[in-house]
């Protein structure tokens, strides 16, 4: 299985320091990680008739301009994943992508909806992200873990029964999340799910996408009716500034995604402004490449954006790999490990630690 050879850099020149930094990325849909190279592979290993014939083709294809529209072109390509192997070359590839950017540890969202909806089994889906994981703290000492989401504009039934699915493999899912689109499908819509979910011992972060109908409203029943152990995206945050306190007090991570805001009209930079102003009120503000190959570019492409467009400084960078380390569903004794490689990286370069 080869990765396309424009899949890493893209056009962006990463500096030394963000591509050393100890990372960790907790905003990152494995389904949402197919490059062109590896969709025209899986299509001919499966017999899979595709529109495009080139990878350029392929890159070409992704062409979107708000959340519906990207969810429509990348669900659009999901239908060339069936077998367990698939799955476990699609996670491989992007943890050795990500052990290349110095990606230490990774909670890598899946949403088995879109493929036990085409006819996949569960445990297949599950296998195969299980032994890219294995494989990668072999090959690269990277530890991971992964987090299923429910697709938010399917039923809470099928949320409870994919939930129900997954039990027999709670040992490999750490916790339990909720993506694609927010438009009338606020949080409480899933409490009973995320109740159970809590329950059976799972941890819970859910979207809350930006600038959506009732984002601030969506975000507040994350916080205190769902008991989110954290907010994935969740800018609307500083729309009211008592839901700026809560987080605040609980410590509650935000996971945002740079590059992912660049397909709004006016680029990415009111997004970093935002992120920015987050950092500042003392949120725990950490960085993810959400879908890479539809938004130009992995983790280290993510945080050198923070500084192009952004102008961010690095000793910043390092609260965002502190602030991810710290709020990571880790043990506590990987914790302390992760956070003295940071602290040895910003000591060497002069940074405070
Ligand atoms: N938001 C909602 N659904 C998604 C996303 C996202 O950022 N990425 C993949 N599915
Ligand atoms: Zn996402």
């Amino acid at each position: 299985m080869t990765v396309d050879s424009d899949a890493v850099t893209s056009t962006v020149r990463i500096s030394d320091f963000v591509l050393g930094l100890p990372k960790c990325e907790m905003h990152l849909h494995l389904d949402g990680t197919l490059e062109p190279s590896m969709k025209l592979d899986l299509a001919r290993r499966n017999n899979i008739e595709i529109p495009q014939s080139t990878t350029a083709q392929i890159r070409e294809s992704f062409r979107f301009h708000d959340l519906p529209t990207f969810l429509a072109v990348h669900y659009s390509n999901m239908n060339v994943l069936w077998t367990s192997r698939d799955y476990e070359d699609l996670a491989y590839s992007y943890l050795q992508i990500s052990a290349q950017q110095n990606v230490r540890h990774t909670e890598m969202f899946f949403d088995p909806q879109l493929h036990t909806s085409r006819g996949v089994p569960f445990p297949d889906i599950v296998n195969g992200y299980r032994r890219a994981i294995v494989r990668a703290r072999i090959d690269f000492g990277m530890s991971a873990e992964l987090i299923m989401c429910f697709l938010r504009d399917y039923t809470a039934e099928y949320a409870m029964a994919t939930l129900m699915e997954a039990l027999p493999y709670k040992d490999w899912i750490i916790g339990v999340g909720l993506d694609s689109d927010e438009l009338d499908h606020p949080p409480a819509e899933f409490s009973e799910v995320f109740a159970r979910a809590r329950s059976e011992g799972f941890l819970v972060t859910m979207h809350c996408d930006v600038d959506q109908v009732d984002s601030a409203e969506h975000i507040r029943q994350a916080i205190a009716d769902l008991h989110s152990n954290r907010i994935d995206h969740g800018l609307n945050v500083l729309d009211d500034p008592d839901l700026v306190i809560a987080a605040r007090e609980k410590g509650l991570g935000f996971t945002v995604c740079p590059l992912g805001y660049g397909t709004h009209p006016c680029g990415m930079a009111p997004e970093l402004e935002r992120i920015h102003a987050m950092l500042e009120a003392g949120l725990k503000v950490s960085v993810g490449s959400d879908d890479p190959p539809y938004f130009g570019g992995y983790l280290a492409e993510n945080l050198q954006a923070c500084i192009d467009v952004g102008g961010f400084t690095e000793a910043e960078l390092v609260t965002i790999s502190r602030n991810a380390f710290e709020t990571a569903w880790v043990s506590e004794r990987r914790r302390v490990e992760l956070l003295e490689e940071l602290d040895d990286y910003a000591r060497r370069h002069g940074l405070p630690a």
